[in-house]
């Protein structure tokens, strides 16, 4: 039979941003500086001491969300939202991470975001902690290398619960969990520098962000089972470049480097392939009783991020890192790359919908996918604002990639919606550039800081527009 034409009824549409990429007041509203505020190359290049040091950080202003939010929601408005994932900043709610009592006017600025969202019927989905972690805490504790960490994110995710509960019923806990063995500063706000970091330090802040992880789950639990807390994890289907069996191999160790993240939040306990790796590696983890009992807390669904796939080899001669690709492999020859070199791949979106969902058996959801390209804006006297970017690669890859969605949920996939990264231009994580576009919205800032900061629809805008008001139909 013919594929299902259009998505289930209730199919969250929308996109996805975080703080540190949006926002800019960077020191506004009693706000300090995070982790991000220090690192004006993203992990292409070392962080700086302080946030006034070295090259120019266009996390400071960023688009200027901050100042921006009722225009850029509205937007989102026009695009058909029903859902919007964002992160909210740490440090504008506890500046430095490690206070007793949070910041009155950062919490009042998520009230009003949380308004203008209610106003249009869009859904709040929020990160709790997405690579933005108080600088004080990445400088005095090492970040999540110190068992603290566990305490003071309660403390921060408690707030959460208890101020916007009522109104936020999907919560992510951790951006991109596995990230932290690749990026540990970005992901784990762990200043000692990855070549000098111990084994141990790095199996022992992952473990503390897996038991912190749990608690807030269960924290959310408790004080409103309506709460839906999900795991969120960087998704890169892996292929051998060969059919020997050793890259099949390779291909099932990278693999499981990933789902150990997964198996954790689903299952509530490591696997044992995780286990050996820590004893081939000499660590010997600091695992209490009641981190184990908290690890039973397990998620309600499994979000993830998808951009491209990846080729594994047992012949360490073919790997490389792509800009920005922090996992690294070997480069795919069927497949073609985006002007940074993450390799397109739709068809992999599929395979990981399927591996996911035929792993765990929970509900899934896409909460980043999308394709960072140069673009030209160009006038159009016909356009709102009297300007657009003819972006059809950015159409091609959208409608690609939904098409395997659409696959995928044939084949029994429970999804529970689809959320495009960047659906305004915002600072890369990577490299930290505003020429790394995703939007359907251009942001008028290049890489020098320059602009006005105006908004312009490119042309990708009416096509997810019309996507979403028809549930994909018009794919
Ligand atoms: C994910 C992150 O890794 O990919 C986002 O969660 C990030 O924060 C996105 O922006 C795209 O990556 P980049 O490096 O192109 O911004």
């Amino acid at each position: 039979p013919a594929t299902t034409r259009t998505f289930p009824e209730g199919f969250l549409w929308g996109g996805a941003t975080a703080a540190n990429q949006v926002e800019g007041g960077y020191l506004d509203g009693g706000k300090r500086a995070s982790i991000q505020d220090v690192m004006p190359q993203g992990i292409v290049g070392p962080p700086v001491s302080e946030p006034t040091d070295g090259p120019l950080n266009l996390k400071h202003d960023a688009i200027d969300f901050y100042h921006r939010y009722v225009e850029d929601i509205a937007l989102f408005a026009e695009l058909g939202f029903s859902v919007y994932r964002f992160s909210i900043a740490w440090s504008r709610i506890f500046p430095k991470g490690d206070e007793e009592t949070p910041n009155e006017e950062g919490l009042a600025f998520y009230d009003r975001v949380l308004d203008e969202l209610e106003k249009h019927g869009i859904t709040p989905l929020v990160t709790i902690s997405h690579y933005e972690t108080p600088l004080h805490l990445a400088k005095t504790y090492d970040g999540w290398v110190d068992r603290a960490m566990i305490g003071f994110y309660e403390r921060y995710a408690r707030v959460l619960f208890e101020r916007y509960g009522s109104r936020v019923k999907y919560w992510l806990t951790f951006n991109e969990i596995n990230a932290v063995l690749h990026a540990p500063l970005m992901a784990g706000g762990i200043w000692t520098p990855k070549d000098e970091l111990s084994a141990k330090d790095l199996y022992q802040a992952i473990h503390h962000e897996l038991v912190a992880s749990a608690s807030v789950t269960r924290i959310a639990h408790e004080m409103d089972p309506e709460l839906k807390v999900g795991c969120m994890v960087i998704a890169m289907p892996a292929y051998p470049l060969t059919p020997d069996p050793a890259d099949v191999l390779k291909v099932q160790t990278f693999e499981r480097s990933n789902y150990a993240f997964g198996d954790v939040h689903c299952r509530g306990e490591y696997p044992g392939y995780f286990l050996r790796t820590l004893r081939e590696e000499g660590v010997d983890l600091e695992i209490t009783d009641a981190d184990r009992e908290t690890l039973t807390h397990t998620v309600d669904f499994v979000s993830f991020s998808y951009y491209m796939s990846v080729c594994q080899s047992a012949d360490p001669a073919k790997q490389i890192k792509g800009e920005g690709n922090i996992m690294g492999g070997v480069p795919n020859p069927t497949l073609p790359a985006s002007e940074w070199g993450w390799q397109i791949d739709p068809i992999g979106l599929r395979k990981v919908l399927g591996d996911y969902w035929d792993r765990w058996n929970k509900p899934l959801f896409i909460v980043e996918n999308g394709l960072g390209a140069k673009d030209q804006l160009v006038d159009d006297p016909g356009a709102p604002g009297g300007k657009t970017v003819h972006d059809d690669y950015r159409i091609d890859y959208l409608r690609d990639h939904l098409l395997q969605v659409r696959e995928a949920i044939d084949d029994g996939v429970n999804l529970l919606g689809y959320t495009w990264w960047g659906p305004i231009d915002v600072v890369s994580a990577s490299t930290a550039q505003l020429s790394k576009r995703y939007g359907f919205i251009y942001v008028d800032r290049d890489d020098s800081g320059s602009g006005t900061l105006a908004r312009y629809r490119k042309k990708s805008f009416g096509y997810y527009q019309g996507v979403i008001a028809s549930n994909g139909a018009t794919l």
